[in-house]
């Protein structure tokens, strides 16, 4: 076992009357790690998010938040967990500034440095200009960057983020992930739900795909990829149409090149792993030219795809 574990369910489950929301899951997160919760709606992810933030009681099995239980601990887990549910709730009538200065007191600051962190936070969210004007003014992008400043304020050490990109234009998802990123930096660890996977796999380190209730697979994206589609998830694109025999059967000799096919005016190798190297070599001694060769790794959504066949 892992001493980074920051999150440890076991067996947890909750169940409304005959119908079980989450069922018997186990799930690992470390310190430091971007962890995304996936799954389509319905999947158990936000009622997950309420169990580990002590909001909703499990029917049976037990979490750990930084080796508190959020039942028992509820104040500890609070105050080192910062969390934005999936709708947020500012008070719309004050300014972006209020709204902060209120959750700034909540949690202990107070004057010139409450006044520092929220000109801060300001700066990193992009909402500087707007920070005197009502919530209520907002898109639906700036208020999920106001929730993060929000969750930000108290330099928690968890971030909670219930579907932080959904509903919002791809310029804002794009500023929210930038935000992500940020806060991975300052070594928060962040847990994000989405049904959304492509925007995630470009800030996630760890995924765990839920299903049902149940998590269904958990790990990196790549050791995902690998068990998901166990082969050829490299593409290698050469900029020819058609190879001559004697390259495709050079091609075919190098271990792990899974299939050669001609694809509009390219051709894309399928391999285990990337062996463009390999490929640019073959290709060079047999006709001695250079190619410039792009390689494509599967995305999550194709993962994915894979383990909802047919659910
Ligand atoms: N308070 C509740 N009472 C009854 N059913 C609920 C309640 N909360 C959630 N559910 C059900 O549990 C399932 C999981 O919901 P949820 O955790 O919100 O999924 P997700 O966040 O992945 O979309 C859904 O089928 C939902 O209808
Ligand atoms: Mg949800």
């Amino acid at each position: 076992m892992s001493d980074n574990l920051i999150v440890e369910t076991r067996n947890l489950t909750k169940t409304y009357g005959k119908f079980t929301a989450v069922n018997s899951l186990n799930l690992r997160i470390e310190e430091g790690e971007v962890f995304g919760l996936l799954g389509p709606n319905g999947a158990g992810k936000t009622t997950t998010i309420l169990m580990l933030m002590g909001f909703c009681e499990p029917t049976s099995g037990s979490v750990l938040v930084n080796g508190y239980n959020p039942l028992r601990e509820p104040i500890k887990v609070k105050s080192i967990v910062g969390y934005m549910p999936e709708k947020i709730g500012f008070y719309d009538d004050m300014t972006a500034r209020e709204n902060l200065e209120y959750t700034g007191r909540l949690n202990g600051l107070r004057g010139s440095s409450l006044k520092a962190r929220i000109d801060e936070l300001f700066e990193v969210v992009g909402l500087r200009d707007r920070a005197n004007q009502p919530v209520g003014t907002f898109s639906h992008g700036m208020k999920q960057r106001l929730g993060i400043a929000d969750v930000m304020i108290k330099r928690p050490k968890i971030a909670i983020l219930d579907e932080p990109t959904s509903g919002i234009d791809p310029e804002g998802t794009d500023q929210v992930l930038d935000l992500i990123k940020t806060m991975a930096q300052q070594k928060v660890t962040v847990i994000i739900s989405s049904h959304l996977l492509h925007q995630l796999q470009k800030v996630c380190t760890g995924v765990g795909i839920f299903s049902r209730g149940q998590l269904i697979a958990t790990g990196s994206v790549d050791k995902l990829g690998r068990e998901a589609l166990r082969k050829g998830h490299y593409h290698i694109i050469l900029p020819i149409a058609q190879l001559a025999d004697r390259v495709r059967e050079e091609i075919n000799r190098i271990p792990g090149v899974r299939s050669i096919d001609s694809v509009a005016d390219s051709t894309v190798v399928a391999a285990d792993d990337d062996i463009s190297a390999e490929l640019g070599r073959a290709v060079l001694e047999a006709t001695g030219l250079k190619l410039q060769m792009k390689v494509e790794e599967f995305e999550l959504e194709d993962i994915y795809k894979q383990y909802f066949k047919g659910s």
